[in-house]
């Protein structure tokens, strides 16, 4: 096994924190069965304890005592997308701590798809609790270099598994009250494709109490000025005379139009999937650019674009 990995197997055993590689973003990682370690976490991120945290697995077999019951459902959907970014909220069981839902009946639970964190999860006799590892609010980490700057002083020992896959947090299915699927927070997988497995498309999660905090508007911040800009051209205009950083799509806008001070262009190719991967890391970079404002394109609202757009919305709130 890499000497990395042993490092934070060892950090783990001991109670601390440990940044993690998943194929979505990176996690702060911590034991789920230690109050005290999870404790920790929270601490480092800033954030409120009323917010819970997802557990990570290597297996559903490792899922199953941690809750009460894994309907048929979940088998199906474990079977098509695990290891992958979809988590599941499932009845807990007491094996759980009060402190990892924030005292809600159901725990979140996935099995992310990353070799390292995989390989990491198996060595150890507990599950990792990790939200994703940025301070509470802030743009999500995508690299080892992104946990550093936010969290560097804050962790034992980030394990680098180079930059995230994906890009974007997990999708969040559960069940209502009568059973049907209901999706929590939009990722890469999308209602569609939950459909395709299930033969029944979720319901979006409505109410803005306390289910998934994560839902709430103010998330995945900058603290430059943020704007989604449905037209990119009017978007400038009305930014005139500032210091402006453009996130566009797929096409370049620096050459036609005055007044950008910096542009990132996600995917010359028009790839979604592309998108996605790179969304964070050009936040951060524009972010640490000087600039009055950012200006994210919004992109096309199919398959993984409604994430995508959900997540830029989140940005300028
Ligand atoms: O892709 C991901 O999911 C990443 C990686 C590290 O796995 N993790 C992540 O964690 O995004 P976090 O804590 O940043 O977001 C988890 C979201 C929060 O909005 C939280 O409120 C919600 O999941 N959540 C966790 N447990 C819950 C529960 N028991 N009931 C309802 N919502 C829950
Ligand atoms: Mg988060």
């Amino acid at each position: 096994m890499e000497t990395d990995i042993i490092r934070a197997r060892d950090y783990l055993n001991e109670g601390q924190l440990v940044a993690i590689p998943t194929e979505t973003v990176y996690g702060l990682a911590a034991n789920a069965t230690s109050t005290k370690a999870v404790q920790r976490i929270y601490k480092a991120k800033g954030r409120p304890s009323t917010n819970p945290l997802i557990l990570h697995f290597s297996s559903l077999a490792a899922i199953r005592p941690y809750t009460k019951e894994i309907p048929e459902e979940v088998e199906v959907l474990a079977k098509a997308f695990w290891p992958g970014p979809l988590t599941l909220l499932l009845p807990k069981s007491g094996l759980v701590p009060d402190i990892v839902t924030a005292g809600l009946p159901r725990v979140a639970v996935r099995i992310p798809n990353h070799p390292k964190t995989l390989t990491l999860l198996r060595q150890l006799d507990f599950p990792i609790a990790a939200p994703s590892a940025n301070p509470s609010g802030y743009i999500s980490p995508t690299t080892a270099a992104h946990v550093k700057q936010q969290l560097g002083d804050k962790v034992a020992f980030v394990l680098d598994g180079g930059p995230c896959a994906r890009g974007l947090e997990s999708t969040i299915l559960g069940w209502n009250e009568d059973g049907y699927p209901t999706m929590y927070r939009k990722g890469v997988i999308t209602a569609e494709a939950i459909e395709n497995v299930l033969h029944r498309l979720p319901e979006n999660h409505k109410s803005k109490t306390v289910e998934a905090p994560g839902m709430l508007s103010s998330h995945y911040a900058p603290h430059t000025l943020t704007v989604l800009a449905t037209d990119v051209t009017m978007a400038i205009n009305e930014q005139q005379g500032k210091r402006i950083g453009l996130i566009s799509f797929e096409k370049q806008y620096q050459n036609s139009l005055h007044g950008i001070q910096k542009e990132m262009v996600l995917s010359k190719d028009g790839s979604l999937e592309e998108v996605a991967q790179k969304l964070y890391a050009a936040m951060h970079t524009m972010d640490d650019g000087e600039l009055d404002v950012i200006i994210i394109e919004k992109v096309p609202e199919t398959g993984i674009g409604k994430a995508i757009n959900d997540r830029i919305q989140r940005s300028t709130q």
